[in-house]
């Protein structure tokens, strides 16, 4: 029996689907807060260790009222550019409340952060020397690769020995005289292995691994160790969560017992994106037409690759519903491959897809779109980026982002 996931949240609260596309258009990306809050509370808790902190990796979706959101659950954040910083300052967040996570920066990008007083994290021994001559008697943190990575698909692999990001374990001395040479005081050091692990082993090792490295300096404020925390994006078919009690309790034995050895506390930090936005959002599209091409039937929405491009980039698998009067359509499975209006064959958001019975005009809803939609999205053939929506705690529903209009499309021209 699969399992829907909006009727079991009641996730459109006081509406459904077909109101809200009536009111904001199609697509639209539909965010809910409790699911939200529910998530950062979640990864707060995470861990009974008392000085552990969350960033929010904001690249997962930075809607600005979503990070008012994360902010007020007592989340700090991650940037990954001097854009994510500006967003966070907009939604509330000081500059203590953000990590700077370079890679490959002008030193134009770094003293942005080294002006408005966040601490950045440096990703090579040649930047650490550009950061040194800007910043000399600074605070730096530094990314290092712990030599391991993990993930749902090769490109988001980002430790291990094929990947471009961190420092390598073997660089310590170099990095040491780097140091020393611009009066720099290493505060801080993180990694992060890859994106989506359903089992919390392989983020273990990589702890060990940057734990180990931690134990070389005796200047060190904090210990990030990275996001990667999955979400089942099969739950139709019955995918277990991960188990975030066992995860915790294994992750904090292992931060208790180091600290014990180091000997004085950390502060320890970790950086998920898509547990913490995934599952809140939903983006729903609407059927324009249905045909047969040969042997396949093609069911050809608004929903391109312009939208979430997740499906076309790594083969992802999001869950769809069917939407008929605002209701989840579960009646008469026959497979189909859902298509988007993007004039290229990879613009497939799911293939070969049983999915309940499908006229034109119904509506889709494609789960598990609150991380890496809206933040991936583009005007690709120049079509304007959805609007977002957001399901208030009490039910009610509130625009948070428009749709782009024509003139957006022409805003940059000079
Ligand atoms: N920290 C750093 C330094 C990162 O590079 C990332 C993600 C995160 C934290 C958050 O990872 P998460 O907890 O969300 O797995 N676009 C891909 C995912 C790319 C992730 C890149 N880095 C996707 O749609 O699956």
């Amino acid at each position: 029996m699969k399992t829907y996931f909006t009727e079991e949240t009641q996730f459109f609260g006081k509406s459904d689907p077909v109101e809200l596309v009536k009111e904001y258009g199609s697509p639209l990306y539909v965010y809910n807060e409790s699911i939200l809050r529910k998530r950062c509370k979640e990864m707060a808790n995470l861990v009974s260790y008392p000085n552990f902190k969350v960033n929010y990796s904001i690249k997962a979706n930075s809607s600005l009222e979503l990070l008012k959101i994360a902010k007020d659950e007592g989340l700090v954040a991650d940037a990954m550019s001097p854009g994510e910083i500006h967003v966070l300052f907009a939604a509330g967040f000081k500059p203590e409340d953000i990590f700077y996570i370079s890679n490959n920066v002008s030193e134009e990008e770094m003293q942005f952060a080294i002006d408005r007083g966040i601490i950045i994290s440096i990703d090579s021994l040649s930047q650490l020397k550009q950061y040194g001559k800007l910043n000399p008697g600074g605070n730096v943190a530094i990314r290092f690769n712990p030599g391991v990575g993990a993930g749902h698909h090769e490109k988001v692999v980002t430790g291990g020995k094929k990947t471009k990001f961190g420092v390598n374990m073997n660089k310590i001395t170099e990095v040491k005289k780097i140091l020393e040479t611009h009066n720099l005081t290493l505060v801080g050091i993180n990694q992060h292995i890859g994106s989506l692990f359903m089992e919390i082993d392989s983020y273990l090792e990589g702890v060990k691994s940057v734990l180990s490295i931690a134990e070389q300096f005796d200047t060190l404020e904090f210990v990030d160790f990275g996001g990667g925390f999955g979400i089942p994006y099969e739950k139709q078919a019955g995918e277990a969560r991960l188990d975030l009690e066992d995860a915790g309790n294994k992750f904090n034995a292992l931060l208790t017992a180091w600290v014990e050895k180091y000997g004085k506390p950390l502060t320890f930090k970790i950086e998920p994106g898509r547990y913490i936005s995934g599952e809140c959002g939903v983006l729903i599209g609407t059927v324009h037409t249905i045909k047969q091409n040969y042997d396949l039937t093609f069911v050809g929405t608004d929903l391109g690759f312009n939208v979430l491009s997740r499906p076309m980039m790594y083969d992802s698998h999001h869950d769809i519903e069917i939407f008929k009067d605002g209701k989840v359509a579960k009646e008469n499975e026959k497979v189909v491959t859902v298509v988007g209006n993007i004039c290229e064959s990879g613009d497939i958001m799911a293939k070969d897809r049983a999915l309940a019975h499908i006229d034109e005009g119904d509506l889709l809803g494609v789960m598990n779109a609150g991380a890496y939609g809206y933040s991936m999205a583009s005007n690709y053939n120049n079509r304007l980026r959805p609007a977002e929506v957001l399901i208030q705690q009490d039910g009610s529903h509130r625009m948070i982002r428009r749709r782009d209009t024509l003139e957006d499309l022409m805003r940059n021209f000079v």
